[in-house]
């Protein structure tokens, strides 16, 4: 639940000066409630995140998403405080792979490279040989020798990446992110665009190979805005998370954005403008990783953010 409007306009005051006080810097992702959206010092989709984690000369970072995100900008600045205001804020998709099934996978196809998207616990980073994100999983794919790809967890990501490399064999696993695999469906996008014929369809790589036929464009959220940017079109329907409709209205006020109400992410919902505040004082909770599990983490993620985005 969001505060009312003289809560938040206190509470941003507030946060203002923590932030100068404790040299902090606010990383928020692009499915965060506009209260966090409004307040954040920079926006952005997993890649984005990561990458500016990584480049930031403040002593604390506050991470507003979801716990691998926080893990992975940890793992990237070990040096610097990473506030994650709600351990709560979990990724379910995140946990649906796991260490032991990964080194069976690996017996069992002693040929193949590891492929892990972003949205896993820094354990199963630590044995992967590289991440991607949804900006980047073709050009990732693309990139390695081995005919053989483990693409873990999102299944509907692997599918979409095998699109594009027809010439190596990606060998799938079972995970999936229930706000885009089971509430984005055809017939919700067939709903919209009944109402909004001259709206493009933008969706999300996690969502279902159905949703993606239909669709006009497939893309990151980081895709998104700078497709909206960059379109001669004005309308658009929003695949994926309903918040990303509000981070695009804020930054395009003369297009119009249409969001499928019921795509939402609860756990990203868990972060509020209350709870940022409230972590920035008392410096908690913070992410902890063995020194060890950020040595081994760091380098696929060094990876993936050396090789960019897709074109
Ligand atoms: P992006 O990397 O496209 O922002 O997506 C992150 C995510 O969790 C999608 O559900
Ligand atoms: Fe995870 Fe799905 Fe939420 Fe993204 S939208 S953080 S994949 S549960």
């Amino acid at each position: 639940m969001s505060n009312p409007m003289s809560d938040i306009k206190g509470l941003a005051e507030k946060l203002r000066g923590l932030k100068e006080e404790k040299n902090a810097v606010i990383l928020a992702h692009n499915y965060q409630l506009p209260e966090v959206q409004d307040n954040a010092d920079i926006l952005g989709d997993s890649l984005q995140l990561a990458v500016d984690a990584s480049k930031t000369d403040s002593e604390v970072i506050v991470f507003c998403g979801v716990d691998f995100m926080a893990e992975t900008a940890k793992i990237l600045a070990p040096e610097r405080t990473v506030l994650h205001p709600d351990p709560e804020a979990k990724c379910p998709m995140a946990a649906m792979c796991e260490v032991e099934f990964l080194q069976a996978k690996r017996e069992e196809h002693p040929d193949a490279i590891v492929v892990s998207y972003v949205n896993t616990t820094a354990d199963v980073k630590a044995r992967t040989d590289i991440c991607c994100t949804s900006a980047n999983a073709v050009k990732v794919v693309r990139s390695v020798a081995e005919k053989e790809v483990i693409f873990t967890p999102d299944r509907n990501l692997g599918l979409y990446v095998q699109r594009f490399v027809p010439d190596k064999e990606i060998i799938l696993w079972p995970g999936f992110c229930a706000t885009h695999h089971s509430r984005i469906t055809v017939e919700d996008l067939q709903a919209l665009k009944d109402r909004h014929p001259e709206a493009e369809v933008m969706v999300h790589p996690e969502c279902t190979p159905e949703v993606i036929d239909f669709a006009d464009h497939v893309f990151s959220t980081g895709g998104m805005v700078r497709h909206a940017r960059e379109s001669a079109r004005t309308e658009f329907i929003v695949g994926t998370e309903k918040e990303m409709a509000y981070r695009l209205s804020v930054d395009f006020p003369n297009k119009t954005f249409h969001p499928l109400e019921k795509a939402v992410c609860p756990n990203m919902k868990r972060i509020t403008l209350e709870k940022v505040v409230r972590s920035l004082e008392s410096l908690s909770p913070a992410i902890e990783l063995s020194r060890e599990i950020i040595e081994r983490a760091r380098r696929p993620l060094e990876r993936m953010v050396d090789i960019g985005r897709d074109e």
